[in-house]
């Protein structure tokens, strides 16, 4: 499989807290990653880093073999190419839905407008969400709003989305219409990074598990041998926790 994310010895620091400890990780084009681990094992920062939205002081991060640059236009455009979706939804409150989706293909393309709202409008009819198109994000419930979030990212054309506990925000009757979604990218061939305690959707939809504790990955194993037989202490405890409710 051709690698398309790949992390080799990345460590990351705030202050005198080493929250990303000697991180190697290949994603491979089409596949779906999910990532789980207590909180403030490092998963959201492994998000952020991969996004450059933070720095990393130690190893290297390339995106289909290119290196991801500190700063500059060459970061904008390989920013863009990995979309992100986070557990706020994060849309402009005082733009339509289909503002918000043509937004970025608009500033940062520079595309016609008459391509990006055609554009927007199929990304709102694939997340099921057209005949919302001109409302307002408060109009919306929540998992309507996080599925504009997936659309807005989709708009990018993307080669690769990370997520970022999508539904830990939702009431529970929004969280699988997400899921849906996202389980519809994923068998699209869509390659995805997705932090989550959801672990239905772990087992059914990703090829592979990350289980992360105090900034190592601990376990990088298929659900099926992650969930049935766990190797580390730390994974069997953390899935006796969570699966016990
Ligand atoms: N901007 C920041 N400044 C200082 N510490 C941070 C910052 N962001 C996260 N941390 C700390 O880094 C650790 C990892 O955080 P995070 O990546 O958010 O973990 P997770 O997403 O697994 O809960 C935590 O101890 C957290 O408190
Ligand atoms: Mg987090």
């Amino acid at each position: 499989m051709e690698p398309l994310i790949e992390l080799r010895g990345v460590n990351k620091h705030y202050g005198t807290l080493h929250v990303l400890r000697d991180i190697n990780l290949t994603v491979g084009r089409g596949e779906v990653v999910v990532v789980i681990g207590p909180s403030g094992s490092g998963k959201s920062t492994l998000c952020r880093i991969i996004n450059r939205l933070e720095t990393v002081e130690s190893g290297t991060i390339t995106l289909a073999g290119r290196n991801l640059p500190a700063e500059g236009k060459e970061l904008a455009r390989l920013r863009a190419e990995v979309g992100m979706v986070f557990q706020a939804f994060n849309l402009f409150g005082h733009k339509t839905v289909l503002a918000n989706v043509m937004l970025a293909p608009l500033k940062v393309r520079g595309q016609k407008k008459d391509k990006a709202q055609a554009r927007a409008l199929d990304l709102l009819e694939r997340v099921g969400l057209a005949d919302q198109a001109a409302k307002y994000p408060a109009q919306l419930s929540g998992g309507q709003q996080q599925r504009v979030a997936i659309a807005r990212a989709l708009a990018m054309d993307p080669e690769a989305l990370l997520f970022d506990e999508p539904t830990s925000a939702l009431d529970p009757e929004m969280i699988s219409e997400v899921l849906e979604v996202m389980r519809q990218l994923a068998q699209e061939g869509m390659t995805m990074v997705v932090v989550t305690h959801e672990m239905g959707f772990a087992r059914s939809a990703a090829n592979r598990v990350v289980f992360m504790a105090e900034g190592q990955i601990v376990e990088d194993r298929t659900p099926e041998e992650f969930f049935t037989a766990p190797e580390s202490d730390r994974a069997k405890d953390f899935l006796s926790k969570i699966l016990k409710h």
